[in-house]
């Protein structure tokens, strides 16, 4: 059968602009080019597990307005099973605006129905969760809400992958309770503060951007290399490579396979513009190795 991942998390419209110039405090610039297109972490990692050959259910909320709808249609467009995201009356959906330059992206997020994935919501869709392979989580949702998922997915016996971005500290039960824990290196330096640090070693998967990711095996740390590209737009490269992780994950990959292809995942993304434009087809991301392998 197919690998199954269940993904609890935001879908945001997001607003982005290109420009030459960041604008400094009370100035105003001219930009290039405006895009709207469908991220939020949750629904961009459900895309790319998806587009990774997973059957991908989603738990979420979007607001009663168009940038809610069309943010439903993507998802449906991209094979992910809508049934659990609530589309709640008298709230906005949420919507990311991007100031996108070639130094760096700098991101502000209104929550707006994300705010709204509750745990209520949650214990509707047990089933979903029941019916997975793997469960992933980001933290753009309560944290209420992630606290009863890691409660429910271990009660279920589904292991939990959570991305901790955007960064918050973490109740205990959340770091005991998730199997994997997937920080870049920012988010790694602050668990690495934490008092529980000894205990949640093993379950750190550390993204480094173009330079690979690394992980803690019998008490040794191992890279896996990533990839030089042509970068275009690196919104969404993290949440690739979480996607594309869950999917290798539920699939049964042992962990440095399922890194390598992520990376490899989140390599490829990066060439296009949006944060779901780049992220690859299954097949693709083999080519690729394959190509990278030979070359070598
Ligand atoms: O990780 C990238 C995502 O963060 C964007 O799609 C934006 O919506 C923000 O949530």
């Amino acid at each position: 059968a197919e690998p199954s991942v269940c993904i609890v998390g935001s879908m945001n419209m997001d607003l982005t602009v290109t420009t030459d110039k960041v604008p400094q405090q009370g100035e105003t610039v001219m930009g290039n080019e405006f895009f709207a297109n469908p991220g939020g972490k949750g629904a961009n990692q459900a895309t790319a597990a998806a587009r990774m050959g997973a059957n991908v259910h989603f738990i979420g909320a979007v607001g009663d307005d168009v940038f809610g709808q069309t943010l439903l249609a993507n998802m449906k467009n991209e094979q992910i099973r809508t049934e659990g995201i609530d589309t709640i009356a008298e709230t906005s959906t949420g919507t990311a605006t991007i100031i996108l330059s070639d130094q760096d992206n700098r991101i502000i997020v209104a929550p707006g129905a994300n705010n709204l994935v509750t745990p209520e919501l949650v214990k509707r869709h047990r089933d979903l969760i029941a019916g997975s392979d793997i469960v992933l989580l980001q933290l753009e949702v309560p944290m209420e809400t992630i606290v009863a998922v890691v409660e429910a997915a271990a009660e279920i016996g589904v292991p939990v992958i959570l991305n901790p971005a955007p960064y918050q500290k973490l109740p205990e039960s959340v770091l005991k309770g998730c199997a994997w824990l997937t920080p870049n290196e920012l988010e790694a330096a602050a668990f690495a503060e934490d008092p529980l640090y000894e205990t949640i070693r093993e379950k750190l998967i550390i993204t480094r951007g173009a330079s690979g990711a690394s992980f803690t095996e019998n008490g040794r740390e191992r890279h896996v290399a990533g990839y030089d590209m042509s970068v275009m737009d690196t919104t969404g490269a993290g949440d690739t490579f979480n996607g594309a992780l869950a999917a290798e994950l539920a699939r049964g990959t042992a962990p440095d396979e399922a890194i390598r292809t992520a990376n490899a995942a989140a390599a490829l993304s990066v060439t296009k513009v949006g944060a779901q434009g780049g992220m690859p087809e299954k097949q693709a991301v083999e080519a690729f190795l394959q190509e990278r392998k030979t070359s070598e």
